[in-house]
């Protein structure tokens, strides 16, 4: 490149940067100007599609499918302890939010949403179950039907040192509805008899509800730990006036 072409990239460089401090806003983030369930429901329901899909510039990889990237244990009745490894979630994109409510005062979003969920991956199992002492492995795909969450995000506003503020995720907890229903398929469930480690499955599914509870609660775990992760990304990337028509009192303010 020639200098003078050189030069022209410096310049025009200086200028994008200049005049882009701020990543701009996806196009599918619609800003509420007021504070009710209606804006923050439609605002989070134009969200998810796009959200899901990643967004690059603010270090948000696609969510649907999720890879995850831990193990999961769970512990069951009966002493029995079971692992997924290599595990693949699908269904953050299927989440349809009911409502979504601010709670100003006490600095509160409330999700009340539900969600399809598949998780596929590798599983080991040891323990006790039914009748027999188990110590196998095989793939596992588990099916969610319907599952219904309501999520509390306690979060405030934090000034940075450019004066603008970002929200911050102070803390969040998660109820979920376990009466919804469940599939469990595990292959090699009992090693080298498929005949029987279907009945197994099949006793296993027949209380679809206890298995909610146990095998959908530490998923749900990971699941919305992620998002929460996720969105605080979100938060730190783009500015509360950006996200927010709302304006802030003085007293929502943190410096940091
Ligand atoms: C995850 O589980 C697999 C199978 O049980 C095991 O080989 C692997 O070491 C575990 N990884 C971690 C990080 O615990
Ligand atoms: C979940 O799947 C069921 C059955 O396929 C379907 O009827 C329902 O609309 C789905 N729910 C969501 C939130 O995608
Ligand atoms: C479980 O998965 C295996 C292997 O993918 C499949 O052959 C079998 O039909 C499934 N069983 C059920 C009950 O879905
Ligand atoms: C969320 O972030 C925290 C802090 O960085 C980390 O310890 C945790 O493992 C993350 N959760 C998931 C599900 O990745």
């Amino acid at each position: 490149m020639s200098n003078y072409g050189h030069y022209a990239v410096v310049v025009l460089s200086v200028c994008i940067y200049g005049s882009l401090q701020l990543v701009p806003l996806p196009d599918y983030i619609h800003p509420c100007s007021e504070l009710s369930d209606e804006c923050f429901t439609k605002a989070t329901l134009d969200a998810i599609p796009g959200i899901v899909q990643g967004i690059p510039e603010a270090g948000i990889p696609p969510l649907d499918p999720l890879l995850m990237d831990k193990n999961i244990s769970m512990t069951l009745p009966g002493n029995l302890r079971m692992t997924f490894h290599n595990a693949k979630l699908v269904g953050l994109s299927s989440c349809i939010p009911d409502k979504v409510s601010s709670r100003r005062k006490k600095r509160t979003f409330v999700f009340d949403m539900h969600c399809n969920f598949t998780v596929t991956g590798e599983y080991s199992l040891r323990g006790r179950l039914l009748l027999f002492n188990l110590d196998t492995e095989g793939q596992a795909n588990i099916k969610i039907y319907n599952q219904r969450i309501r999520l509390d995000v306690v979060e405030r506003v934090v000034l940075n040192d450019k004066g603008e503020g970002h929200y911050k995720i102070n803390s969040y907890k998660y109820k979920a509805d376990y009466g919804t229903d469940l599939k469990l398929n595990l292959t090699n469930l009992i090693r080298g008899n498929p005949q029987i480690s279907a009945n197994v499955l099949q006793v296993l599914n027949a209380d679809s509800q206890a298995l909610a509870k146990d095998f959908g609660g530490p998923i749900l775990d990971y699941a919305i730990d992620y998002a929460m992760n996720v969105t605080q990304k979100f938060f730190d990337t783009y500015t509360y006036d950006q996200i927010s028509h709302v304006p802030l009192t003085e007293d929502f303010f943190e410096k940091e």
